[in-house]
């Protein structure tokens, strides 16, 4: 494989990336972190770094100061610092798509200022925002009404991808902060029976549906939206002036919009510089806005610009996304990891970890670097977990004693939610105990001795003996607030930057998800009309055989 055109050499040939390998063999089979800790204590403390409201510790980490500093030598030969700046600056560095990426200009303060194509793009920003905030207390307040003029009870965001999951999760995790009196659902899958579920037991009356689809054209959200249209129609009396009142948009298409049937007035915009995946909090955070109040969405962009001026001013050494994701190219490139869990204590994170998965995948699920030409190294990571301590009693025996090396982060507060009542507030010393005792388990393990010492018959004390050596980062704060969810996201999505500008891969667009939307909708026909779709291979037709006869039983 050629060098890149840019004259610099292959990633896996550069001089900081052999170093890595050098020091990794130097290591084998693995370096152990009791030892790292019985000769250096200190890295407890040391290997903290700081950030808004979260303490990111590192320590339980195979790496000493040593791997650290070549980490970091990989990332300035590798242009981090300069990619980034790029991103901050607005240029076009989403190369495939030739589009700037400024979800970071969703959360900056009014008199920022960044240019795209000339033009400072901030002040849009904050004019959407103000639009949503107006649009927000009118429906929590009331003023808005529905085609019948009884106030909005329900509101069901309809939406995929990142259109879905980052407004889904941070409801889920900002509960305790939303107006109880309101319901919100969100229907994404185009299988009916998620709408059916959503909408079953509403009244059309009081619904308030908010399509969210940056293009408008993607088929579950607009198959959804119509079959949303029509119960609403059907619930009212057929009238159509009712769709004003019960539909908004979120989009970047406000053609398309109108075409649907939805005033754009009614219609909430963002830009082709946010990607969907980073974009809940941009118009696409409306629902989010109804449930916890424009003031708490504002406290939340906060918490994003926390992590955002972090990332681009805070030293390599203690820059908390740039240390995290290159402890993931330490495990992912040179200690063959496949997988990173992400392990919320917490069960308003419940979906924390699904939306991360959109996040990190679809950006860093790529095989071509920003040249075109195959990677010869691992990009992405598969990226899974759910809330301890469920985790604990389903999978975690694999990561503590199966073959595989699994990187994880576990996240925890500090306080529980100040609703509890007294006694549910004291099982959180047990919640957060468990995180700390998985830690500890997987770090130190158990040795055979420290089982035999137990009076563990010698035949069990293989099987009682625990590895350890697993690395974790344990992530604190002090409560899941709307900032801290904010300073989390950035913290995500800037290491998920990180990542991409060692691979020097585009992170931004998401071509492989095409090539199954354009064959879903190929087959779509020989399924509902048994139409002869050309190209069908053997398999698949018949799969659509079997399908079509299973039907008719
Ligand atoms: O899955 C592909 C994708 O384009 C995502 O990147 C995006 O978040 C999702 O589909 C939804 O797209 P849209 O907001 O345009 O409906």
């Amino acid at each position: 494989m050629s060098d890149s055109p840019a004259g610099s050499p292959r990633l896996t040939r550069r001089p900081e990336w052999t170093a890595l390998e050098d020091h990794r063999k130097d290591a084998l089979p693995q370096p152990d972190l009791r030892e790292l800790f019985a000769a250096d204590p200190g890295r407890a403390e040391r290997y903290v770094v700081h950030v808004g409201d979260l303490r990111i510790d590192y320590s339980k980490h195979l790496v000493t100061d040593e791997t650290l500093a070549l980490l970091q030598e990989l990332a300035t030969a590798t242009g981090v610092f300069g990619l980034r700046d790029a991103m901050f600056r607005g240029e076009k560095i989403n190369t495939t798509e030739n589009r700037a990426v400024l979800h970071t200009a969703l959360r900056a303060s009014r008199d920022t200022v960044i240019e795209v194509d000339g033009e400072n793009v901030v002040p849009g920003v904050h004019a959407v925002l103000d639009k949503m905030s107006d649009f927000a207390n009118r429906v929590r307040s009331g003023e808005w009404t529905g085609h019948t003029g009884r106030r909005i009870r329900n509101v069901v965001n309809i939406g995929i991808g990142g259109s879905d999951l980052g407004p889904a999760m941070a409801y889920e995790a900002l509960r305790p902060f939303t107006a109880r009196e309101l319901t919100f659902r969100f229907v994404s899958n185009v299988d009916g029976s998620d709408l059916h579920e959503a909408v079953r037991d509403l009244d059309p009356a009081e619904t308030l549906f908010i399509v969210a689809s940056k293009t408008f054209t993607t088929i579950e959200t607009i198959t959804n939206a119509t079959s949303a249209r029509s119960w609403l129609l059907n619930g009212l009396g057929g009238d159509e002036k009712a769709v004003a009142k019960h539909f908004v948009a979120l989009s970047t298409n406000s053609e398309k919009v109108a075409e649907f049937g939805i005033d754009t007035a009614n219609m909430f915009e963002f830009w082709d510089w946010v990607g969907g995946r980073y974009s809940y909090d941009s118009a696409i955070g409306l629902s989010l806005m109804i449930a916890i109040g424009p003031d708490r969405f504002r406290e939340m962009l906060d918490g994003f610009r926390i992590v955002d001026e972090h990332f681009r001013n805070a030293p390599a050494e203690a820059n908390a996304p740039l240390i995290m994701g290159l402890l993931g190219i330490w495990y992912g490139n040179f200690h063959d990891a496949q997988s990173h869990a992400v392990l919320p204590y917490s069960h308003y994170l419940s979906k924390f970890t699904a939306y991360l998965q959109q996040l990190d995948m679809e950006s860093n699920g790529k095989s071509v670097d920003r040249d075109g030409n195959p990677v010869e190294w691992q990009t992405g990571p598969v990226v899974w977990g759910t809330p301890g301590t469920n985790g604990q009693h389903a999978y975690y025996q694999l990561i503590h004693q199966g073959t595989k090396l699994i990187p994880a982060d576990l996240i925890g507060f500090a306080r529980p939610v100040a609703e509890l009542g007294d006694e549910l507030k004291a099982q959180h010393d047990l919640l957060m105990a468990n995180l700390f005792a998985q830690g500890q388990a997987l770090a130190f393990g158990k040795t055979a001795d420290e089982v035999r010492a137990e009076g563990v018959p010698e035949e069990q004390v293989p099987h009682r003996t625990f590895r350890g050596n697993h690395p974790t980062t344990t992530i604190l704060a002090t409560e899941l607030t709307p900032s801290v969810l904010g300073q989390l996201v950035a913290l995500y999505e800037h290491k998920v930057f990180v990542q991409g500008a060692v691979w020097n891969i585009d992170s931004f667009d998401q071509w492989g998800v095409e090539l199954g939307k354009v064959l879903a909708k190929r087959v779509e026909p020989a399924l509902t009309e048994g139409a002869d779709v050309p190209g069908l291979d053997p398999s698949t037709a018949a799969l659509v055989a079997a399908y079509r006869n299973l039907r008719e039983v």
